[in-house]
């Protein structure tokens, strides 16, 4: 029952830090099963998902200990296949990773059919494709995924129907310790992929065109424990930039790696924001009225679905009609409903939503209806004047890093509040 509490209208000024990447810390915890040694991995972020991907790990004997801020030693010497827990697995999508590591691990794979943000069907047959081309046979039974590899994996070349991160990053998972040289075409080109790539590079894998849309998986026998550092996360950086803007605030965002940032800042640009890049940090600003823009979400390197609620907001508060198509989900625009609350004039017509901005807007009570949609109900209730409440904020908690707690210290008035749950009058739950 918490809220996050906004009393909005109020530039945001300061510097703001970017914490390590959830999806590929998702993709590199689940990595770590395949090494059976201990990794130390730096930059962990501090989210949910995170946390829930190590319990995950440790319910199936890894042993985790927690060595400086943001720095966890994984140790999955003993660790046992086929035990992750259906309630945690169900929890999240990252722990799709599971099946491609166990098997690469163990030849064999039992894992509860993973959940996530619900933007419409999340179909997985293209990893199922990818370990069936490995030598696995693939069952979905209740609630259930069972692969199983008898006489071990073998290397093929696989093309994916589409760029899909996921399966991607799951044939990767269970290509490493394959017989021969592995070939995935139509690959997803995400920072995450590469980041993956080179953590297991790091522990003796053999991966070379990570970031190309053909990958090559050499496969070796074993891997060896290392540190490995995860890198920042372009979606938390894309959503303090948008905040910038949409409050015409300046603030300067610092632990980016400015490349990832690109179709960020050049949408932002064409809005008539400023941005100014380093190496190592950013800084937005605003001081005039916003451009209207059409914004289409791509794979990398267009623009990110994983964005596509914030820039909405930013949009809403551009003067002109501005066209925002979706193009990775069927069903990513739940959260304009929660807009329209604040007064939004938005139409949505299939993947397409067609914005009317310049209406006035006012603070409302909204809620997050998945994880991005909340991050942009926060950009909305910083932007306009008034009190917004958001409810299911555990949502946005699954990916941000103490969102309230960073832009209090930029000059929010933000807080989050517990509420208790309803009293029962003594019936059982
Ligand atoms: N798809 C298929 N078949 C498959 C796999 C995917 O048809 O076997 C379709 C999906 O339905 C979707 C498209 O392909 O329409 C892309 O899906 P993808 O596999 O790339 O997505 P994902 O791996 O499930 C990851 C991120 C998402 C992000 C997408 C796209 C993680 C844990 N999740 O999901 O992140 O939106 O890639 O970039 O890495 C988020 O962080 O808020 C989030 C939702």
């Amino acid at each position: 029952m918490d809220k996050i509490v906004i009393n909005g209208g109020t530039p945001l000024v300061g510097s703001i830090e970017v914490s390590g990447m959830k999806n590929a810390a998702l993709a590199v915890i689940m990595g770590c099963l395949l090494v059976e040694d201990k990794c130390i991995i730096e930059n962990l972020p501090d989210i949910n998902d995170v946390r829930l991907s190590l319990d995950i790990l440790a319910h199936m004997g890894a042993k985790i200990r927690l060595i400086a801020n943001d720095t966890y030693e994984i140790d999955t010497t003993n660790a046992i296949g086929g035990t992750s827990p259906l309630e945690l697995v169900r929890r999240m999508r990252g722990s799709s990773y599971l099946i491609g590591a166990e098997l690469g691990r163990f030849n064999r794979s039992h894992v509860g059919y993973p959940g996530g943000c619900d933007f419409g069907v999340r179909p997985i047959d293209q990893h199922i494709k990818g370990f069936e081309a490995l030598g696995a046979s693939v069952n979905v039974e209740s609630g259930y995924i069972d692969a199983t590899a008898e006489n071990g994996l073998t290397a093929a070349n696989i093309y994916f129907d589409l760029v899909t991160v996921g399966a991607t990053i799951n044939v990767i998972l269970a290509a490493v310790k394959a017989k021969g040289t592995t070939v995935i075409e139509n690959a997803a080109r995400e920072p995450h992929v590469v980041d993956l790539a080179n953590f297991l590079n790091s522990c003796g894998a053999k991966i070379t065109g990570a970031g190309t849309d053909v990958i090559k998986i050499k496969g070796v026998e074993q891997l060896h424990g290392c540190t490995y550092a995860i890198i920042p996360d372009m979606i938390e950086a894309g959503t303090y930039m948008i905040a910038a803007a949409a409050t015409g605030g300046k603030l300067k965002i610092n632990n980016i790696i400015p490349k990832h940032l690109e179709s960020i800042s050049a949408k932002l640009e064409e809005m008539g924001v400023t941005v100014e890049e380093d190496d190592e940090y950013v800084i937005v600003s605003r001081q005039n009225k916003l451009n209207r823009a059409n914004v289409k979400t791509l794979p990398y390197p267009g623009f990110p679905t994983d964005l596509q609620p914030q820039i909405a907001v930013l949009l809403c508060l551009a003067d002109g009609v501005s066209i925002l198509s979706e193009s990775v989900w069927d069903n990513r625009f739940r959260y304009t409903e929660e807009l329209r609350r604040m007064g939004a004039e938005i139409k949505v017509d299939g993947k397409t939503a067609i914005i009317e901005g310049g209406a006035p807007l006012s603070a409302a009570a909204v809620k997050a209806t998945d994880l991005r949609a909340g991050a942009a109900m926060v950009i909305a209730g910083l932007a306009i004047e008034g009190r917004t409440e958001i409810e299911e904020i555990q949502l946005i908690e699954r990916g941000y890093v103490d969102i309230v707690g960073k832009l209090r210290a930029v000059g929010a008035d933000i807080k989050k509040i517990s509420y208790p749950d309803p009293v029962s009058y003594g019936k059982a739950n």
